[in-house]
């Protein structure tokens, strides 16, 4: 191998890609919650999904203003206090904390884009949203 290094790295890679794609294993990290802030959080994260089908069914019916003023009041940055985001926030590491305030932040900006009444950059906006949500549930579990 040592006349081959280009072969070795390239190996290298392979395994690690192999490793990281293996079928079954999850690589999420595991963030422990006290037993009521996990139900607490769940019950947010129900509330979240039906949230967004809220306002999917809104911009179909061409209601933006309504789709803004679900996204603000419950997955924006209005929204912070009703999920008792800052209690939670403590037990959570710094990545899903972020996570979460990209999320917070991306609704907020949609709340703001929709209501200029434009639906397409609207839909581009909901999809930072739902981006948000997807990146948190690749990296962190609670169970
Ligand atoms: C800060 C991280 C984070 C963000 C952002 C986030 N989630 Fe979650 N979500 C989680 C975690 C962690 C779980 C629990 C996963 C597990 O351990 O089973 C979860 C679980 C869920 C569940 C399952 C609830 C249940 O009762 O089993 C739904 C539905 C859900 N999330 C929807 C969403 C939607 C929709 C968004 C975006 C609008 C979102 N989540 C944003 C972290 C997040």
């Amino acid at each position: 191998m040592k006349r081959f290094p280009v072969i070795r790295h390239l190996s290298a890679g392979l395994l690690l890609m192999m490793g990281m794609s293996h079928a079954g294993e999850d690589a999420r990290q595991l963030v422990k919650l006290p037993d009521m802030m996990q139900q607490h959080m769940l019950h947010n994260m129900r509330d979240h999904l039906a949230s967004i089908n809220q306002i999917l069914s809104y911009m179909a019916d061409d209601e933006l203003d309504k789709a803004a003023d679900v996204a603000e009041t419950r997955l924006g940055m209005s929204s912070l206090e009703a999920h008792g985001a800052s209690h939670m926030a403590r037990f959570m590491p710094e990545g899903m904390r972020q996570a979460g305030t990209r999320m917070h932040k991306a609704a907020s900006r949609f709340a703001r884009t929709a209501q200029e009444g434009d639906a397409l950059p609207a839909y581009k906006a909901l999809a930072e949203i739902t981006a948000a949500c997807v990146s948190c549930h690749a990296g962190y579990r609670i169970r």
